[in-house]
């Protein structure tokens, strides 16, 4: 496991929030940021991109990184106003056939065509103008670079509209990617699905075309597949009939969408079962599962069918397909997509199995699914015009998913997990000094790819959160119908959002918003107070928070900081609202007696850190022991503290002070930060020979709460007691509580023999634990019982904790596994991450098997945003200065373009765990010790 950041995965590789272990889910050299900064164009057609070496760079005598070469958007002289589209996939040798018919503009005569192509051969090309004769192209110029093509004509296409029909092929590749093929097995038969995935951008993988979100067009789509195959698309089916030239296919016909980009088109042909509902805003609603699995998608659509009326009745806006389906896709790289009215999911976001899905895998899928249908309003009917808008995209979906969670299942209380999961993580990423600015100029695909990344999901969710809050629901629904209605069926930028939230707030939106989206970071605020007879008067200053400890440079930026205040009076209450706008400022608050706390930020909204005077701190911490302080501060008080202690500001010390204060703490999400937290603190500290201090650390502070869960669980017990059981069991186990590891092999021997089935929530903490303590034998075992698994969610349970294992030679039986056929390839990754983040042996062995086997997996990912989640996991937990050098070294001679940033954050990540080892290993040593002492 990383250190700091990459606890948490963003996109869904594993669960974020509620994970039974820490599982993860989703980024100095010479910044190449600054290098692209020059390269940049910002205009909007021009945008940095592909590489070539920089001179001045190399003149200054300093590291090189790749430049990037000006990236120009598709010129707009002829559009796409309708896609005829036709393919015929063959499931046999992998390849597809393709028949586009595009009704056209041309607004400007021109004798070519320049269209987005990749991997596609074109077969022949002609243009009809309308009412005239068809001209065929005379040349294919392939930019494979820029993936695109430029069709040439031997006479100007006049202004006017015509027909351009392209013939053309490809492969239905193992990529994940465009047009590919997804494994399966059927009565014990390697069978194939045809499906797509065009996020970001490669649509143009599956067929020409204008590939960028601004440039929507309907699409009538065909499919000519086997008769005994389910085809699936955006729209309904409005003709199915045999195909005349084979009696064993049949031609599908869908209805025309309504117009949309082309990073949205999906089409999907394999076996599937299918269960139906109607929402009660009638619209036919399907969960496609795998064959003889269709009570696995009962819950899935239980939740789409409550969420599409929250959202219709949220937005003021109706679902304006007339159907949606969901369906599980067996090789999937994301978590899913949102493809308009067909939305794809890995198994393991969709299927629950009412016995073997626990309750981490519940409330993940319904975070997913809300995620996924809130992109159908917000994404898909107004879409951001350009990629360096997405975060609108993922920040917003990240945020409302909690909305419509907490809408259907209140009893999750999602949302002080959101601060665990999202919140947090964004914080820490946004420390760094390799991190980046919400809004970001992106132009070649790869630039695309990295963004996809914990600043536009956890950082955008977190300020659209702290923005709620500060225009309260009511204004706050105003504009986004607002804005809804008014870019519905078009694109919008950042700002459009910002003026239709403005007219229905009247509050200064864009200037306090742009704060946090244009410039990187966040600040710490400071804050110190006095008392005046009746009155607290509190003295609040603020200045970036560096992830390296107090920002020094000169020029220290400042945001539009909305601050809320409450005290101990009435810890649930906020006593007063201010906006800090400037460096700092003073605030009365009257009738707070001397004996009162006073809490900033309650509720954990404002994306800052704080740190308090020590006399604030101190009076405090009483708040936590009673716990009269609410969760979600009691965590945030907590989770500040600790990233203060990594930035060198307070002792690491103080903050096991803190974590033992928390002894009483009945909260699973608060249970389950401080758990992420120690997570990170004894990763750093198996680099020292007192590891074994930390962990007797853990087992002490984990086992009152763990005697009082026990292992069994009690009738009227809701979701959450079953999370926490799962946590602090993972965490005894782990740690070597000897009470716990003999109970994991009882019930793991009865598991396995059959006589006693482990409850899904118990079998996470059970595995861990019995591997972690486990020989060849048990790893064997596990093997077994994932062999044997048929459920995806069970298989990714064992994939994931297989690291756990602690002999060197198991280790690298566990590596191999990881690129073996029995796991998906999107699957290898966490268990790569799982060796890499359990012990000192296990990061050394994951980072050794990430080098050698690096063009294998760089192919197998495409070099796509799974490779940045790979070395992520991989090297962010290491904690010497020369491994930062050495990763760096690495991937200088191994590019990866999508991933260059996160290579950077891992190297600022690694110095900085560096020297926090380095400040504070000895003290952190001498506190362990001292606090096992008897009492002089
Ligand atoms: N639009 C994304 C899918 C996506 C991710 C496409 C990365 C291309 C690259 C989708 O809406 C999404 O965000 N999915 C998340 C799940 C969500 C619940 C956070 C994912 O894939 O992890
Ligand atoms: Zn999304």
């Amino acid at each position: 496991m990383s250190l700091l950041l990459g606890r948490r995965v963003p996109l869904s590789f594993v669960h974020r929030v509620g994970a039974c272990c820490p599982a993860p889910r989703w980024k100095p050299v010479i910044s190449s940021s600054s290098v692209r900064a020059t390269s940049r164009a910002t205009t909007q057609a021009t945008h940095g991109a592909a590489i070539i070496l920089s001179a001045a760079a190399a003149n200054q005598n300093t590291t090189i990184m790749p430049e990037r070469r000006p990236f120009v958007r598709l010129p707009t002289d002829v559009y796409p106003v309708n896609y005829g589209l036709c393919l015929k996939p063959d499931l046999i040798d992998f390849t597809f056939e393709g028949k586009l018919e595009a009704m056209v503009e041309v607004t400007q005569a021109t004798n070519q065509i320049v269209m987005n192509c990749a991997d596609i051969d074109i077969i022949t090309a002609s243009f009809a103008p309308e009412g005239a004769e068809e001209i065929n192209a005379t040349g294919f110029n392939y930019q494979n670079e820029d993936e695109k093509v430029t069709l040439s004509f031997p006479s100007a296409l006049q202004k006017g509209s015509g027909a351009l029909k392209i013939d053309f092929v490809g492969e239905l590749n193992d990529k994940m990617k465009g047009f590919y093929r997804s494994k399966y097995a059927l009565a014990g038969e390697i069978r194939y699905a045809a499906v797509t995935q065009f996020e970001a951008t490669d649509a143009r993988r599956a067929f020409p075309c204008w590939d960028e979100p601004a440039i929507k067009a309907t699409f009538d789509i065909a499919l000519i597949v086997p008769k005994d195959r389910v085809a699936l698309s955006n729209m309904n089916v409005i003709d199915r009939k045999p195909y005349p030239e084979d009696e064993n296919l049949v031609e599908v016909k869908f209805a025309t969408t309504p117009i949309m980009s082309t990073y949205l088109v999906a089409f999907v042909i394999g076996e599937y079962d299918f269960v139906e509902s109607q929402s009660s805003d009638g619209i036919t609603v399907r969960v496609y599962t795998p064959v003889g699995k269709a009570e696995q998608g009962k819950f899935a659509l239980e939740v789409a069918t409550k969420t599409l009326p929250f959202y219709k009745d949220y937005f003021n806006v109706p679902y304006p397909l007339p159907k949606i389906d969901l369906i599980a896709i067996a090789d999937f790289a994301a978590g899913a997509m949102e493809n308009w009215g067909l939305v794809t999911y890995r198994e393991t976001a969709l299927l629950i199995d009412p016995k073997n899905s626990c309750s981490s895998s519940r409330q993940w899928v319904a975070l997913v699914v809300g995620h996924e249908l809130a992109h159908q309003w917000f994404g898909n009917l107004v879409t951001m015009e350009w990629w360096t808008h997405l975060w609108l995209n993922e920040g917003f979906a990240s945020w409302i998913e909690y909305l419509c969670v907490d809408h259907c299942f209140p009893e999750y209380d999602i949302w002080t997990q959101f601060v665990s999961a999202d919140y947090t993580r964004a914080l820490d990423l946004d420390a760094l000094d390799s991190s980046h600015p919400i809004e970001v100029n992106v132009g070649h695909p790869s630039e695309v790819d990295e963004i996809f990344d914990a600043i536009s999901y956890s950082k955008g969710a977190s300020v659209i959160r702290m923005l709620h809050n500060y225009i309260g629901d009511e204004d706050f629904r105003k504009g986004m119908n607002a804005y809804l209605l008014k870019f519905q069926h078009k694109n919008a930028s950042t700002e459009d959002l910002w003026d239709c939230l403005e007219q229905a707030s009247g509050k200064p939106i864009a200037a306090v918003m742009g704060s946090w989206t244009k410039q990187m970071g966040f600040p710490i605020v400071v804050v110190d107070q006095e008392q005046q007879g009746d009155n607290r008067v509190l003295k609040l200053s603020q200045k970036k928070f560096c992830a390296s400890g107090p920002h020094n440079g000169e020029e220290c930026p400042n945001w539009m900081v909305p601050i809320s205040i409450c005290t101990s009076d009435d810890p649930t209450c906020t006593k007063l609202k201010v906006l800090l706008d400037r460096p700092e400022t003073t605030i009365t608050l009257s009738g707070v007696g001397p004996d009162q706390w006073v809490k900033i930020n309650p509720g954990t909204v404002g994306f800052y850190r704080i740190q308090y005077s020590s006399c604030m701190l101190e009076s405090l911490l009483p708040g936590v022991r009673d716990l009269s302080l609410q969760p979600v501060d009691r965590l945030g008080l907590q989770n500040d503290l600790f990233s203060l202690s990594r930035a060198g500001i307070i002792s690491t010390v103080e903050i096991l002070k803190l974590m033992e204060a928390f002894i009483n703490e009945p909260n699973y999400t608060v249970w389950s930060d401080l758990s992420c937290n120690l997570g990170v603190l004894s990763s750093l500290l198996s680099h020292t020979d007192f590891h074994e201090e930390i962990q007797e650390f853990i087992r002490d502070l984990f086992t009152p709460v763990g005697l009082s869960l026990g292992w069994d669980s009690r009738p009227g017990e809701g979701h959450l007691d079953a999370l926490l059981r799962s946590l602090v069991l993972g965490k005894l186990g782990k740690a070597g509580h000897k009470p716990t590891l003999e109970e994991a092999r009882r019930r793991f021997k009865e598991h396995v023999e059959c006589k006693q089935i482990l409850p899904a929530d118990l079998r996470s903490p059970v595995y861990l634990t019995v591997l972690k303590h486990g020989d060849s034998s048990t790893l064997d075992t596990m093997l077994k019982l994932h062999k044997q698994a048929d459920m995806q969610e069970e298989k990714n349970r064992i994939e994931r904790i297989l690291g756990a294992i602690s002999a060197p030679d198991l280790i690298q039986k566990v590596l191999s596994f990881a690129l073996s056929e029995e796991v998906r390839p999107q699957d290898t990754v966490s268990v790569i991450g799982g060796v890499a983040g359990s012990s000192k042996q296990g990061r050394k062995a994951a980072w050794k098997f990430v080098k050698d086997n690096w063009e294998e997996l760089y192919n197998r990912y495409q070099g796509g945003f799974l490779i940045s989640r790979l070395i992520k996991l991989s090297v962010d937990g290491f904690a010497i200065d020369k491994m930062a050098a050495e990763v760096k070294s690495f991937f200088e001679s191994h590019p990866a373009p999508a991933a260059e940033r996160t290579v950077q954050q891992c190297c600022e990540n690694i110095l900085l765990n560096a020297a926090w080892l380095k400040r504070d290993a000895d003290d952190i040593h001498q506190y362990l010790l001292q606090r096992k002492a008897p009492p002089v």
